[in-house]
């Protein structure tokens, strides 16, 4: 199968490098900026089309790649459907995690099958996407033709490939947003407090990764430490009057012990006498 790709961005130039290593005819990268076409040359090799014309790329493949922003997708999809020639034979997927393959709706009316890919991964460089994707699950969906082609790129690429219904993908998006996204928000905030004392995050780590590897072998329920799920409600009292004059840091401890309370009701480790305690403090203001 030939391939090309639209979008010389971080995870397109990322999968067009992997899809080569792993003997996939990377025939064709598209972007706005010859300067992206040119970082997409160092990592993807000279012997393939480098265009600013996405619909030049689509020409010369068979399944192509859209690797745009989300909210470029639909132009993308537009705009080459706009071309006198039908799409019959073609597939078009994007790697989007919230969007169905639908995004690309105007492409099927001429002729194409459509997916989406979605490699559950953090890419916040080309390098680093390229260093995870072998280990990645991979999440697909998309039309009968789709499936089984994209069923084997992932497969070839990532650690597993998993069909996902288009209609769960935006809970999907949103639970990878919590755990991975927001996640790196939250360390910021910590990083914040951190900076009113004048340490930083490095001591720190040890204690990240331990939390995280426990939460990998026995679950985030049984992996829950700390003064709530010990009842402790006078040092959960102190850390809010410490961060009284830090709004939002207080609302994201006040929430996010409350879902800890949660865990702690559901683990039984409270009496309820704590467990009223504890509330009454985390839902004051
Ligand atoms: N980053 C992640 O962690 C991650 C993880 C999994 C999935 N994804 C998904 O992967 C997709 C790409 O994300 P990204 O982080 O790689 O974005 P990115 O680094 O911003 O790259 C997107 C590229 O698309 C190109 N582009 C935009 N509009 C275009 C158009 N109309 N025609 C041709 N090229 C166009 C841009 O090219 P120019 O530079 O030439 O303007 C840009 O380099 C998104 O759907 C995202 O949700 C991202």
């Amino acid at each position: 199968m030939r391939i090309a790709i639209i979008g010389a961005g971080k995870v397109g130039i990322a999968l067009g490098h992997v899809l080569k290593k792993k003997g996939f005819d990377v025939v064709a990268v598209a972007s706005r900026r010859q300067s992206s076409l040119d970082t997409a040359k160092a990592y993807i090799g000279a012997d393939c089309l480098f265009t600013l014309d996405n619909r030049q790329a689509v020409e010369t493949a068979d399944v192509v790649a859209v690797t745009t922003q989300d909210r470029e997708i639909k132009n993308v999809a537009a705009q080459v459907a706009a071309a006198p020639e039908r799409l019959d034979g073609k597939l078009f997927f994007h790697t989007s995690g919230a969007h169905a393959s639908s995004e690309l709706f105007p492409l099927a009316i001429v002729g194409a099958s459509l997916g989406s890919l979605h490699p559950l991964q953090t890419f916040p460089d080309i390098d680093a996407g390229i260093r995870v994707l072998p280990d990645t699950y991979i999440f697909i969906e998309g039309d009968d033709k789709a499936l089984p082609v994209l069923g084997e790129i992932a497969s070839a690429i990532g650690a597993e490939a998993v069909v996902i219904g288009s209609e769960n993908k935006v809970l999907y998006h949103l639970s990878a947003v919590f755990v991975c996204n927001l996640l790196a928000s939250l360390l910021y905030a910590g990083e914040g407090i951190m900076k009113r004392i004048d340490i930083d995050l490095k001591p720190f780590y040890p204690i990240i990764r331990a939390t995280l590897a426990n939460i990998e072998t026995r679950g985030p329920l049984l992996s829950l430490t700390g003064p709530v799920v010990r009842g402790d409600a006078g040092t959960v009292s102190s850390h809010i009057d410490a961060i009284g004059d830090m709004p939002l840091h207080e609302r994201v401890y006040k929430d996010l012990s409350l879902v800890a309370l949660e865990m702690a009701q559901q683990r039984g480790t409270l009496t309820d006498e704590q467990i009223a305690a504890l509330k009454g403090i985390l839902e004051q203001g």
